[in-house]
């Protein structure tokens, strides 16, 4: 969740604007006198329900709590994000980085090199024998930086303190903690030492494997801001540009990514111990569509791959998908990933090891992750009974809803009609019956990823973003953008950036286009914009962005126009209009809008592939 949602989660909009405008109830929604304007006759609705305000009369305009605050008190976005942050308690969350993080970066990094001496050093023999026989090679373990923490307990914290950090600052870099006698040790002891970088090669912090089988077997750094499982992924640092030309291979532990990228498989990740969070998911979608995951066969195991494939796919089916092949061109996104089988009770690191001609051929055979699925629903049930067979469809079926209308969900009911040895037609009946669809819907409406960590849930509006892409990276298109409002953009960022970019006006070149709207460089916005520009776009000639530009402005402005449907529909079922002071009107107007532009569109369409 995004601090804006975060912020306004905890707001109420009828508690918030009641205590500046006396609300009226009307039905389901509240009305009054508007407060941005002069009137008799009340246009200013809430809707609590929808968390929305509109004016109906002169202003003509309407949105959330944020701009609510933001008009009623005349303030900029800024301001109202901080203003409201700081009454409900969210911290906005610390822009670049902060004295502490460098400190904290510098100690772990210290520690790395720390370990690695250690590991090279006399004490370090029975472990690098234990890496050898491992089959870890010379380069892999310098590669990688594997390294060995002295098992004194002591050593590391001596070191640093040598080096000028308080007991604070060795805290905070999460490499010490208390022990019971309240005196700082060392966290890491006597353990193999696996330094774990971001996806850009910061050290966040280490993996520690135990070599005398104490528990728990992995030792990680405290998870924190700086170390969060849920957003790291093993060895992308190393992987980007391999991952970007072929897709990712994602294994679970980090002997089996050292492993593959020891033979040479250099387009391996590996997970963090826990099921893909959707942060996760969408780091490895910037980079490719194609996504293949080597994962245990136990029964732990499969329900984490499980909940993996959810994460993915509902990740791909929501959120726009666009990246480059290797030659630069549009690369059309895989969204079904696939899944290797592994040969019972081996680890990807062990075939590797042993061939890496084999773990070739397990990747290249890997079977889409709808076989997996709908193999999972038939192994767990009973196809030889017809009641054990509509079971499996009960079961089968709100993920088979998930996939929605297309190519992939008719594939999944031709698989399960197969495995069930019963007639396509006759699963789709079944899945039709009225309890069935229920179940499936309401699993829709569930969200994705239950079990993700609470920092996963990243909000984006992909429209909205490619609308801004092009506007900023292609200034000839702002004579096109006439007819676009800012509050066709639902998200504040993106409404603010629109605004910004609205400021910076025609005359400007791109650079100063760019630092108008980047302003002061260090709020929510800025950074926004800054993933906005790392992000890829599609290459089209002008042509094509013309278009495409065309395109995502009248779908902004269409669902802006549903958006005010839906509430006059609302308002109306409440106090049905005056017919006589031409609100009707409006409501035809807005009708006729609506149509119009999915002519425009359709005939935009029809241009494009004709
Ligand atoms: P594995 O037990 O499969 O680890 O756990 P591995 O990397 O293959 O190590 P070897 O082959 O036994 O030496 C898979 C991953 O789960 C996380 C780690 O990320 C590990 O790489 N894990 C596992 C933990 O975080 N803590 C644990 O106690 C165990
Ligand atoms: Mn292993």
């Amino acid at each position: 969740m995004t601090v804006v949602d975060d912020v306004k989660s905890r707001l109420d909009i009828v508690e918030v604007i009641s205590q500046r405008v006396p609300l009226q109830r009307s039905g389901r929604s509240y009305k009054a006198n508007c407060p941005f304007h002069q009137e008799k006759t009340p246009s200013f609705h809430v809707f609590p329900d929808r968390q929305s305000w509109r004016c109906f009369g002169a202003c003509a305009t309407g949105g959330d709590v944020l701009s609510f605050v933001m008009r009623a008190e005349n303030l900029e976005f800024g301001e109202a994000l901080r203003q409201l942050a700081q009454q409900t308690g969210v911290s906005l969350p610390q822009r670049g980085q902060s004295p502490r993080d460098e400190a904290a970066h510098k100690i772990n990094e210290d520690a790395r090199a720390f370990f690695q001496r250690t590991l090279a050093s006399a004490q370090g023999a029975s472990a690098r024998e234990y890496l050898e026989q491992r089959g870890l090679d010379k380069q892999a373990i310098e590669a990688f930086a594997v390294g060995l923490s002295p098992s004194d307990g002591e050593s590391l914290k001596n070191h640093l303190t040598r080096e000028g950090y308080s007991p604070e600052q060795l805290a905070s870099a999460g490499v010490v903690r208390t022990g019971d006698d309240g005196l700082n040790h060392d966290l890491f002891r006597g353990r193999l030492m696996f330094p774990i970088r971001d996806a850009h090669g910061n050290l966040v912090g280490f993996g520690a494997r135990s070599l005398d089988g104490s528990e728990p077997k992995y030792l990680n750094s405290p998870q924190g801001p700086m170390f969060d499982k849920s957003r790291l992924l093993y060895a992308l640092d190393r992987a980007r540009t391999e991952v970007r030309r072929e897709g990712a291979v994602i294994v679970e532990g980090y002997m089996d990514a050292i492993a593959a990228h020891q033979a040479g498989f250099k387009n391996v990740v590996a997970q963090m111990g826990t099921a893909l969070t959707e942060f996760q998911v969408d780091e490895i979608r910037r980079l490719t569509g194609k996504i293949t995951m080597a994962l245990d066969q136990d029964a732990a195991g499969q329900a984490a791959t499980l909940r993996s494939l959810d994460v993915i796919q509902e990740n791909f089916r929501t959120k726009a998908n666009r990246h480059q092949g290797p030659d630069g061109s549009p690369q059309a996104a895989d969204p079904d990933p696939r899944i290797i089988v592994m040969p019972p009770g081996q680890d990807p690191d062990e075939v590797i090891h042993r061939s890496p001609t084999d773990w070739a051929k397990l990747v290249d055979s890997a079977v889409p992750a709808i076989n997996f699925r709908i193999d999972a629903y038939t192994h767990h049930g009973d196809t030889t009974t017809s009641q054990g067979k509509a079971q499996i469809v009960a079961e089968a079926a709100p993920f088979i809803h998930l996939l929605g209308g297309g190519v992939q969900q008719a594939n999944a009911v031709e698989l399960l009609a197969d495995k069930l040895s019963v007639p396509i037609d006759t699963v789709k009946a079944a899945l039709s019956r009225p309890t069935v669809a229920r179940r499936a819907r309401r699993a829709e409406q569930r969200p994705a990823a239950e079990t993700a960590s609470p920092f996963a849930k990243l909000d984006h509006d992909p429209m909205e973003e490619h609308c801004l892409q092009l506007l900023l990276g292609f200034p000839e298109l702002r004579e096109l953008a006439d007819g676009l409002r800012a509050e066709f953009f639902r998200r504040h960022e993106n409404r603010e950036l629109f605004t910004r970019w609205l400021e910076a006006g025609p005359g400007m070149d791109q650079a100063e286009t760019l630092a108008t709207v980047r302003r002061d460089g260090d709020d929510e916005v800025a950074a926004h914009l800054n993933a906005l520009l790392e992000k890829p776009v599609i290459p089209l000639d002008t042509n094509g962005r013309t278009t495409s530009f065309l395109e995502v402005a009248s779908r902004l402005e269409e669902r802006n126009l549903r958006n005010l449907k839906s509430e006059e529909v609302i308002r109306f079922a409440e106090s049905p209009p005056d017919l006589e002071d031409g609100e009707h009107d409006d409501i035809l107007h807005l009708n006729q809008q609506i149509k119009k532009n999915e002519g425009l569109r359709r005939g935009q369409a029809q241009e494009i592939s004709g």
